[in-house]
Order: C-alpha cells, then sequence, then structure tokens
C-alpha cells in the first residue's frame, strides 16, 4: 500500500500529512527537509515508548542528529499546568533552542501538552507531530490546537499552533487497545455526521473493518479524516466559523468527560461518541432532523459496541444541573451564550451560537433521569 500524502494548505505555515504503513521507519526522510536545528527531543508516554519509540529512534540514528526523549506516564491527567512546567523545565535546563524539534509522538494527550510546549517554548520552537492513536490520526495531530486541562474544564489553556509535519503510520495501531480504537472511531464518525454523508453509508458498512484494524480500511478511514480535517481548518483555522463544527458532541461530550473526572472511566472519544448521539436526540426534540437519522446514528453506535449516554459510568447522569453548568463553560460560547452544533440530518451539521438554554437543560434532565 503506497503511502499517502495530503497537504494542510495555510499559507507559510502550510505542511504535510504523511499516511500509511511504515511511515515511522522512514522517519528521517519525511523529516529532513523540516529540520532546522540538528537537536532532537521526543516526547512521548510509558506505553509508547515501550512499544514505538525505538523504532523512531532507529530511523533518526546515525543521521548526525542529536536526539534525546522525555518519557511521561500515559493518561489525561497528564495534560495538566504542572506536567507542562516540568516538561519546559527539562527543556530549558537541556538549553533546547527555538531551532530544535519537538516531536510528539503519541495520543491526543501527548499531542496537546507538546504542542502547547512547543508554542511557548522561547516563544515557539520546530514541532512535529508522529500520532500514534486512531483519535491522534484522524483528528488531534492535524489542524494545530493545542491545550492542557485546568480545575475549571478541558483544553481551557492552549493555543493553535501548527507542526510543520504529520507522521501517520497505520502500522502502530496495531497495539492499540480495542477500547482505544473504538473512542477514537467516535472522532472517524463525526466526519461523517457533520458534512459527508456518504462516508457514513461507507462507515455503515466498513466501520467494522477498521475497528477490526483492517490496514485498507484504516488507511482509508485516516485519509478521509485527515482530508476533511485539512480542508476545515483550511478555510478557518482560528475557528470563527465553520471550524467549530468540528466540535459536533463535545460540548455534551466534554461535560460528560469533565464530571467523570478525567480518571480514564470516560475517554475522550467514547465522551464524543456519546455526545454526538445527545447532540442528534436534542436536534430531533426540535424538529431539526427525523427520528430515522437519530435512530440510524443510535444502531451504528449500537452495531459496533461505541459507547452512548446509557453504557457510560452513572455518575455522568447524576446530576444534570452538574452537566448543564459543564455545557455553560464551553470555549465556543459567547458572552451568556450557549453555542451547540446541531444537524438537520446525516452530514447536515451546524453552528447554532445561541442555542435556546430552557430546552438544553430540560432535555440534559430528561435524558439523564430516564437511564
Ligand atoms: P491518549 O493520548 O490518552 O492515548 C490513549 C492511550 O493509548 C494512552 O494510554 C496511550 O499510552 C495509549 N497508546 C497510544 N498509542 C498507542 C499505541 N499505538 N499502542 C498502544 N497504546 C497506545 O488518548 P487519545 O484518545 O489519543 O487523545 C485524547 C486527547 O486528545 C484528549 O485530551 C482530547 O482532548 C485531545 N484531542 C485534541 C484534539 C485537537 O484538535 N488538538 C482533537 C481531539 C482530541
Ligand atoms: N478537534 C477539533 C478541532 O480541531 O477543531
Amino acid at each position: 500500500m503506497s503511502v499517502e500524502r495530503i497537504n494542510v494548505e495555510l499559507g507559510d505555515r502550510s505542511y504535510p500529512i504523511h499516511i500509511g504503513q511504515g511511515v515511522l521507519s522512514n522517519a528521517y526522510s519525511y523529516l529532513e527537509p523540516h529540520l532546522v536545528g540538528r537537536r532532537v527531543c521526543i516526547l512521548t508516554d510509558e506505553t509508547i515508548a515501550s512499544l514505538h519509540l525505538q523504532t523512531l529512534l532507529s530511523a533518526l540514528e546515525g543521521q548526525g542528529l542529536r536526539i534525546e526523549t522525555i518519557i511521561i506516564p500515559p493518561g489525561e491527567r497528564e495534560k495538566s499546568f504542572e506536567r507542562l512546567q516540568t516538561v519546559l523545565g527539562q527543556l530549558l535546563d537541556a538549553n533546547f533552542s527555538r531551532a530544535d524539534t519537538l516531536i510528539a509522538l503519541g495520543g491526543g494527550v501527548i499531542g496537546d501538552l507538546t504542542g502547547f510546549t512547543a508554542s511557548i517554548l522561547k516563544r515557539g520552537c520546530n514541532f512535529v507531530q508522529i500520532p500514534t492513536t486512531l483519535l491522534a490520526q484522524v483528528d488531534s495531530s492535524v489542524g494545530g490546537k493545542t491545550a492542557i486541562n485546568t480545575p475549571a474544564g478541558k483544553n481551557l489553556v492552549g493555543c493553535f499552533y501548527q507542526p510543520k509535519l504529520v507522521l501517520a503510520d497505520t502500522d502502530v495501531l496495531a497495539t492499540l487497545p480495542v477500547r482505544e480504537l473504538k473512542a477514537g472511531y467516535g472522532e472517524v464518525l463525526k466526519y461523517g455526521l457533520i458534512d459527508k454523508p456518504d462516508f457514513f453509508d461507507w462507515l455503515e458498512a466498513h466501520g467494522a473493518d477498521v475497528l477490526a484494524g483492517d490496514p485498507e480500511a484504516l488507511a482509508q478511514a485516516v485519509s478521509i479524516c485527515c482530508q476533511a480535517k485539512a480542508t476545515i481548518v483550511k478555510e478557518d483555522e482560528f475557528e470563527h466559523g465553520r471550524r467549530a463544527l468540528l466540535n459536533l458532541g463535545h460540548s455534551f461530550g466534554h461535560a460528560l468527560e469533565g464530571l467523570a473526572g478525567f480518571d480514564g472511566s470516560v475517554l475522550h472519544g467514547e465522551a464524543v461518541s456519546a455526545g454526538m448521539l445527545m447532540a442528534y436526540e436534542y436536534s430531533q426534540s426540535l424538529g431539526l432532523c427525523s427520528g430515522q437519522d437519530v435512530e440510524r446514528v443510535r444502531a451504528h453506535l449500537l452495531a459496533l459496541g461505541l459507547e452512548n449516554l446509557e453504557t457510560l459510568p452513572e455518575i455522568v447522569r447524576a446530576d444534570p444541573d452538574a452537566l448543564f453548568a459543564y455545557m455553560m463553560r464551553d470555549k465556543k460560547n459567547k458572552d451568556e451564550d450557549l453555542a451547540l452544533i446541531l444537524a438537520k440530518g446525516i452530514g447536515q451539521a451546524y453552528v447554532e451560537p445561541q442555542a435556546d438554554q430552557a430546552s438544553v437543560r430540560a432535555y440534559v434532565h430528561a435524558v439523564c433521569e430516564a437511564r
């Protein structure tokens, strides 16, 4: 299978995404044109380091590079001020320079933390994404959103900082636990539901192959999603409008994740799957989309064993007022308004900047109390 190249067109901040098998073991050939200095630091977590770091190190060795690694524990809780400070301290102590390259080798947690670190280290150093989860390959490694979490909520501190290169090696997904693969699939499905009804049809036929790790199906899904994301990011890099569509299901989802406490009991992608169904259900309650559309989404989640509100831990349904209050702190909101991504059908999502708060609150109460 050949390696596909997709360009994210952002003027002088444009960059390529290379997708396919064996990309990691050829990393130097992709990286070389994007190096400024000859020093590289790979930031990764313990799990990924034990599985894939050696392949990357072997690919970079013997090329005259000075290579360092920072290995942190896995998990969402690492997207914190404390970890950011520790990593920055390590890089500054080592006199890492702006011309040096910080490589994120990992999932969205590593990518978001590394990207934010790169953006503020000496006002911005060279930065490359090597995503190792399905979620990171189809979403978080592309588009330049970086962030850490705070006690006030998820991803509330961060910035836009584009990588110079994204290397998505679909082979590395073979070691991903099924639960993580399914969580990432939530973000895959998102693109079909936003504006690609044909892709949703394709997923109904081939989603099981993606989750079974079929190399062709995985590469096709990653490629379609990256192309979709590149198109939206090109149109609206800083999320003044259309890019907010990529947040379908996330206002509900971030709240579900937040109430669960970022302890691994609810993964980001699981919350997104459940949140997208909620967005469709709520849209139906307003008469925006049909019951058949909602049932199609629900049936797809059930067929593939993806999460919905009913299957998530009880804690996310225990306090509907807290869930609603969490949604009111979402980054998309302006003034006192609640912004939501709603849908008029499969592949017909749109941004509603002023959702009716009373009916959203009533919907949240109804679904939490019914389940
Ligand atoms: P993650 O980064 O926590 O990775 C999931 C788990 O899989 C970790 O335990 C990790 O060690 C392990 N892992 C990673 N790659 C592996 C591999 N190849 N084999 C075996 N194990 C592997 O989770 P995620 O789902 O990748 O990312 C979620 C994060 O991404 C959230 O913080 C979310 O907010 C963020 N996100 C950001 C954006 C963005 O645009 N920046 C978009 C979507 C999500
Ligand atoms: N994951 C949402 C975005 O990149 O905009």
